[in-house]
């Protein structure tokens, strides 16, 4: 909705509403009454009015009253009743009430100046103006009125709706400053560009780069936060574009800023691998929203550089790359403050199998190969599929249909394997503890190679994954290391009783 009238606007207000007991009421006109009997003036503002003029209503509700947002929202939740809970943070002068899936925060309209080393602001009351002016962009600035003689009237002083109708993201005030006061509010820039499909008006893209230093004192989590907001986008490419062209992402994510490098020699060029994996990162997203799988496409090939050579008659090859990929994974999550936990190890897998079905497909796809990738990558054999077939972005289209066909054949092998051999939870039949009573072994290391000589013989396919087969295989394997066999106490009786 582009030029809302204030009927509207009211409509759309309305529309909101809230139900004690039998009795509904819209939502908005029992805050305006509640803020005129305290005879102060409210509004909604922020957020939340940019998405009803996108037509995407938020839950997140943002209320500024010029006065104490403390007092008001204390008044609300009294008017509200039982089921509204409300919570106070006097430190901050604001205060929240949940109400039914609903979040409203109250704030008193203030003023800020910032500290040369602090996002925190120094805060003192204002004019509703005074509010507008120190909020991050234009769209993100508007104010609707809500006490009744004005209720649904639009307050826009910077034009917000106009940038939200051109799909433009710009700061109200001089973006120097609103990006120096508040650095995070960098990445909230190319998050927005990024999730509304806007531009970056180009004063404010150009304040990005020259703050882009700023960014260091914002903390870790904040960065993330973001970043997998961008991440979760529908074409997340968009963000690591601008943020590469503006020189943020050197600084939060240099691995994959290394990877926008094209070597010649002897005219002969590598493919530019920073926009490659953003191709990568895109398909996946196409087909996937899992958050940690858009992570692996994004990290599948930070180890090229580190891989790279000049190898003849081959040329540019990057050999290894996904493993010293992987091997940079747990470090890299930790500066980022990613989780440590099974996504880390998740994504790590991931970058360090991304090669082996192609690798399948080019040698003929033996049913040993495919055992073991599917040992290796276990439940997430799915995932390892899409990212690989994500990972094909030739321009080729010979080539390409020639690697979806082999990756079909990889794919179908994979269904018949695991029909017949149960390999992707594979456990070997036989455990160390059984390896260890059979043939009185110490823990050591001799039952280590009995373990993984089984391991090899099932995904080998020389034997079949089950008891029987195991158990002989290893009774073999023990006779030739001279090691004799306890009978289990089961066989002991069965033996005894016949
Ligand atoms: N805001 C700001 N600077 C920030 C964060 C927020 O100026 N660093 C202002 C903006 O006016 C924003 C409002 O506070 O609209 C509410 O912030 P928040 O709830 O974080 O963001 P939303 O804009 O509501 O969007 P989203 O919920 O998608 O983050």
């Amino acid at each position: 909705m582009i030029n809302p009238s204030q009927t509207q606007l009211v409509a759309l207000l309305d529309s909101f509403t809230t139900t004690s007991g039998t009795t509904s009421a819209p939502l908005f006109r029992r805050l305006g009454a509640v803020a005129d009997r305290l005879g102060i003036e409210c509004y909604v503002v922020g957020g939340f009015v940019r998405d009803i003029f996108l037509e995407s209503p938020s839950k997140d509700v943002d209320i500024v009253v010029v006065g104490s947002g403390i007092a008001m929202a204390e008044a609300f939740a009294a008017e509200l009743g039982r089921g509204a809970h409300l919570s106070v943070f006097r430190n901050f002068g604001t205060a929240q009430i949940k109400w039914k899936g609903t979040e409203i925060e109250f704030v008193g309209a203030r003023k800020e100046s910032y500290t040369h080393d602090s996002r925190k602001p120094v805060c003192e009351d204002g004019t509703l103006a005074d509010d507008q002016n120190r909020r991050d962009f234009t769209i993100n600035a508007m104010a609707i009125s809500l006490n009744a003689h004005r209720y649904g009237e639009l307050v826009d002083p910077f034009d917000g709706r106009h940038d939200l109708a051109d799909g433009i993201v710009a700061t109200p005030l001089d973006p120097d400053i609103t990006f120096s006061d508040d650095p995070l509010r960098m990445l909230r820039c190319v998050r927005f560009a990024t999730r509304l499909r806007f531009v970056i008006e180009d004063e404010t893209f150009e304040a990005l780069g020259r703050n882009r230093e700023r960014i260091r004192i914002v903390s870790a989590e904040r960065i993330i936060d973001e970043l997998n907001k961008i991440m979760l986008t529908e074409q997340p490419s968009r963000g690591f574009v601008e943020l590469h062209r503006c020189g943020l992402l050197e600084i939060i994510l240099p691995e994959l800023a290394a990877l926008d490098l094209v070597e010649t020699r002897n005219g002969r060029s590598h493919k530019n691998n920073f926009y490659h994996t953003l191709e990568v990162l895109d398909n996946v997203a196409a087909a996937s929203q899992k958050l940690f799988l858009r992570w692996a496409a994004l990290l599948h090939d930070i180890g090229k550089p580190q891989s790279k050579r000049w190898e003849l008659p081959a040329g540019w090859t990057f050999h290894n790359h996904n493993y010293l990929g992987a091997k940079k994974i747990p470090d890299l999550f930790r500066r980022l403050k990613l989780p440590m936990d099974e996504r880390m190890k998740y994504v790590r897998k991931l970058v360090n199998l991304h090669m082996r079905p192609i690798a399948i497909a080019d040698d003929g796809v033996t049913d040993s190969a495919v055992r073991r990738l599917l040992f290796e990558a276990g439940d997430d054999i799915d995932d390892l599929m899409l990212l690989c077939e994500a990972d094909i972005t030739t321009g080729n289209e010979i080539r390409k249909k020639g690697f979806l066909n082999n990756f079909r054949t990889v794919r179908r092998k994979l269904v018949e394997i695991e029909e017949k051999d149960r390999i992707r939870n594979f456990q070997p039949p036989v455990g160390g503890e059984e390896i260890m009573r059979r043939f009185a072994l110490p823990p050591g290391p001799a039952v280590g190679a009995l373990k993984s000589s089984l391991k090899d013989a099932v995904l080998d396919g020389v034997i079949p994954n089950d008891y029987e087969a195991a158990l002989a295989y290893l009774r073999e394997k023990a006779r030739k290391m001279g090691l004799s066999e306890t009978p289990e106490p089961a066989e002991n009786k069965t033996a005894a009783e016949s």
